[in-house]
């Protein structure tokens, strides 16, 4: 049965997804009309999900990412993908597996909608399926699950143990008490014993976005930063800590005409796996916690790092980079979630403790960011925020 209120709040939720869908128009098909579409298609499920049937799901849906996880790990996304159908036996046998387990996990994979059922053990795909074959998806699956999920878990007992308080020290935090050690995480996984942690951490790195819009698609970058004159000796764009070079990639497809030299600063492990990249990259191995050695450049871009940490680490980053800068010439580029005081997306919000659990981190408010680069000596240009509810830019100068 459906209540009355129950029915108005499900019929108002469905209006305001229609409303979103229903113009057909270039600006109806946006990725901001496409997060509005998402949050009313939450809202019209959350309208007619009781409670105690909502929270069993919620609590029980760990299951679903066990699942997803041990097929990453037994190859049967790949396995899939081959054949239009695929019998549960046939995954067994390529996988190494009880067929029972194939079957177990596949029913919870199918009922999610990530692969098809198409019988009694017999499987399909869609296009949740080829997604979970993608190397840069199986990085995420693999990075995420083994690490946030036992940090996630020790939380509670860790927040317990430390008087409820909010932890900043990349040291202690909720992830070191999950793996029984006090190196921060980076640290640890850099670590020989590692490396195949450390592999599927920058695999992660390189497609942890999504499918949001990158900045060059949406940022004014002509306008914004390259307008002024441009020193053809110094560099460019230098992305620190950019990984694998895939933003500097973006940045280089999305301007083929802008000429200039690039850097791709990472630790120098990092950098060796980084093989992919044009002539005009120059790779330069750095610990961001000294001095930077590329100086002068127009454009230093960061990604995913200052929220990384809490602000004295995140000041003692900035101190780095700023003494690279040259006053009057340079900008420092800053690509991360601002997030809303009110009214927070809740992809946002998630990032935001994953960011607690692993880090001892956090995703900042703009109060918070300006007054993180006020303690740094610098001055804001501008913050902006992306279509959607992806990460924003702040362009900030000496
Ligand atoms: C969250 S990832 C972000 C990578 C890239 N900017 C992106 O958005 O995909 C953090 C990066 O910081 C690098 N990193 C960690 N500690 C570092 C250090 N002390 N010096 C330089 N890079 C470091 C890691 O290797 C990794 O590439």
């Amino acid at each position: 049965m459906i209540s009355e209120a129950e029915r108005i709040e499900a019929l108002e939720a469905a209006q305001k997804l229609v409303d979103c869908l229903s113009e057909d128009s270039e600006s109806a098909r946006s990725e901001s009309t496409r997060v509005q579409a998402l949050q009313a298609a939450n809202a019209l499920t959350r309208s007619l999900e009781r409670p105690e049937d909502g929270l069993i799901k919620f609590a029980y849906s760990p299951t679903i990412w066990m699942a997803i996880r041990t097929c990453v790990h037994m190859n049967v996304f790949n396995i899939l993908v081959e054949k239009e159908t695929t019998s549960a036996r046939e995954v067994a046998e390529k996988a190494g597996a009880d067929e029972i387990i194939i079957r177990r996990l596949l029913r919870v994979i199918t009922s999610y909608g990530y692969a098809v059922e198409k019988g009694d053990g017999l499987y399909g795909i869609n296009e949740w399926t080829k997604h979970m074959q993608n190397r840069l998806t199986q990085g995420m699956i693999t990075y995420i699950f083994d690490h946030s999920m036992p940090a996630i878990a020790a939380a509670p007992e860790w927040f317990k143990e430390n008087g409820f308080q909010n932890p900043t020290d990349p040291r202690n935090g909720p992830f070191q008490k999950a793996f029984g050690t006090n190196i921060p995480i980076f640290q640890w996984l850099a670590l020989p014993e590692n490396k195949e942690r450390w592999d599927a951490a920058n695999t992660f790195f390189e497609g942890d976005r999504g499918n949001r819009p990158s900045w060059v698609t949406w940022f004014p970058v002509q306008d914004e930063l390259l307008s002024g004159k441009i020193d053809d000796q110094a560099p460019l764009l230098v992305d620190v800590a950019g990984g694998r070079g895939h933003d500097l990639l973006e940045f280089i497809n999305q301007f083929p005409c802008v000429k200039g030299k690039y850097v791709l600063q990472d630790l120098q492990k990092v950098l060796d796996s980084a093989t992919n990249l044009p002539a005009a990259v120059e790779k330069r191995a750095i610990d961001f916690f000294n001095e930077s050695p590329v100086k002068g450049a127009k454009i230093y871009y960061m990604k995913f790092i200052l929220h990384d940490y809490a602000d004295p680490e995140a000041l003692h980053i900035l101190k780095n980079v700023i003494s690279s800068m040259e006053k009057g010439y340079s900008y420092l580029v800053i690509n991360d979630f601002i997030l809303p005081d009110t009214g927070c997306p809740l992809i946002a919000a998630e990032w935001d403790l994953m960011m607690l659990t692993l880090m001892s981190a956090m995703e900042r408010t703009e109060s918070q960011w300006r007054s993180l680069f006020y303690a740094a000596g610098l001055s804001i240009k501008g913050l902006y925020q992306p279509p959607g509810d992806g990460q924003g830019i702040i362009v900030v100068a000496l």
